[in-house]
């Protein structure tokens, strides 16, 4: 009879003794996977309902397990609930309290479905209501960097390829290409959403069940389009949690470059961004030193993003269908992914929005390097006739006379230029200065400032639907 009562309450009928300090220890989810208490009370309450409507249990029963479903929801949300390793996870938590709470009718709500299908349900709702807050986020950041696009759409600065100087663009223009990237990052957050949309209600354990439940009820209750339309599947896949960790992991990845960028022009040497006191920490032993460690911890924790991903496909990898415990495994990779990257998320825009900007010392760089010898190149091509090649070769010997001479490109004498091709005139110093170079490249998604007012006007329209 002891024996009886240290067995688990939910299934422990044909168990002897309760589990053993580690089995119940590796089994238990209740430490992380009560994060979804409030998902798996809705999905319980949705599934009553059907019960009800469908004449499986009573109204009456239904409308004690609704009540006391509702009690739980306050008890856990005012911090009063008590959560129990023995009881393993969330769903049997919460059956456990409701029996305490409404006693017999309690065991009916687990009539028609198995903790398999409950689970897949509150796990896709979690990750479909994190991945709406995501959105969010990205179209915050989005909205910061269209401001600075604004403010700066004709601020020159150096493009740079292999980060040596290649040719100037504007401060606008360099914005706008992070624009581009998250935006691309939040269609693939919609993409995933889209996706979320089938509901694995009432797959059961796996092969679905004989009452007569009807799962368009339960999916349209819980907001999904329509039900899955393979119970196996519905139970064996975690495809939507990977999806929300390879999301992650590319936005991730993409905000530890721009963290890098942040990190190098901060820096005294290049000294093209001032961050915010917000933003950035002092050193314990050298007064003069102002850290960017907030970019430099967006960019460290994109280290841990990417590692929750190859761990949930590797613990996904080689599994049978249908449903295995290895599954359980999918949650603290997801809860700590999306955590991180709300956290990148915020403190980027923050940073985007705050740091002050400087134009001078991006003015000064953008002219170095001989940043203008691809216009020169083009003007002898379109002026002189030549092709590209015989171009790209005369400006390559005005680039080793300039740097002989400790010359800008623009600083040499027409003569001199002549020298290397008789058909150079006077005309070409024009190409030759920064701010004319970055007005030339009036190419659709190209550098000039019309042409970055252009996309930021787009963009400014798309945003709000997005
Ligand atoms: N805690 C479990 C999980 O997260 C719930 C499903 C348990 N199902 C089972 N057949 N053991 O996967």
């Amino acid at each position: 009879m002891n024996e009886k009562k240290a067995s688990n309450q939910m299934w422990g009928g044909r168990f002897a003794s309760g589990p053993a300090a580690i089995m119940e220890a590796i089994n238990a989810s209740i430490g992380f996977d009560r994060k979804l208490y409030a998902e798996d009370i809705r999905g319980s309450i949705a599934h009553s309902e059907m019960l009800a409507q469908t004449g499986i249990i009573t109204a009456a029963d239904q409308q004690k397990i609704a009540h006391g479903l509702n009690t739980i929801l306050s008890e856990i949300e005012a911090g009063k609930f008590e959560f129990s390793k023995k009881l393993e996870d969330i769903h049997m938590n919460v059956e456990s309290r409701l029996a305490e709470l409404i006693g017999p009718a309690a065991g009916r709500l687990h009539t028609a479905r198995s903790r398999n299908d409950q689970v897949a349900v509150d796990f896709r709702l979690w990750v479909k209501a994190e991945l709406t807050r995501t959105a969010e986020a990205l179209k915050g950041l989005i909205a910061a960097f269209l401001v600075r696009a604004e403010e700066h759409a004709a601020t020159v600065m150096p493009g740079f390829t292999h980060l040596p100087t290649a040719q100037p663009v504007t401060f606008g223009h360099h914005c706008m290409a992070y624009v581009e990237t998250f935006g691309r990052d939040l269609s693939r957050v919609r993409d995933a959403i889209e996706r979320l949309a089938e509901s694995p209600h009432g797959a059961a354990a796996l092969a679905g069940t004989g009452f007569p439940i009807d799962r368009h009820m339960t999916a349209a209750a819980l907001g999904f389009r329509e039900p899955t339309r393979n119970s196996i599947d519905s139970v064996s896949d975690r495809d939507y949690a990977l999806e929300l960790l390879a999301v992650a992991a590319i936005c991730a990845t993409h905000l530890s470059r721009l963290a890098e960028e942040i990190v190098i022009w901060s820096t005294p040497q290049f000294g093209f961004v001032r961050l915010s006191d917000s933003y950035s920490t002092g050193s314990s032993i050298m007064p003069q030193k102002k850290n960017p460690d907030a970019a430099e911890l967006v960019r460290a924790k994109t280290g841990r993003v990417n590692g929750h991903l190859v761990g949930l496909l590797t613990v996904m990898k080689g599994l049978p269908l249908a449903y295995s415990k290895d599954m359980q495994e999918d949650k603290e990779a997801v809860f700590d992914a999306a955590e991180t990257l709300d956290l990148m998320l915020a403190a980027m825009t923050g940073m985007v929005g705050d740091m002050t900007i400087n134009t001078d010392a991006m003015k000064k760089a953008a002219g170095s390097g001989y940043s203008t010898a691809t216009d020169l190149a083009d003007w002898l091509v379109r002026e002189a006739g030549l092709p590209f090649r015989d171009a790209h070769h005369v400006t390559g010997r005005a680039v080793a006379m300039a740097e002989a001479r400790k010359l800008r490109l623009e600083k040499l004498s027409l003569d001199d230029l002549k020298t290397l091709h008789p058909a150079i005139d006077d005309r070409v110093f024009s190409v030759l200065s920064v701010a004319n170079s970055v007005k030339s490249r009036t190419s659709f998604g190209g550098t000039a400032p019309a042409e970055v007012r252009k996309q930021i006007r787009y963009w400014n329209k798309r945003l709000p639907k997005a």
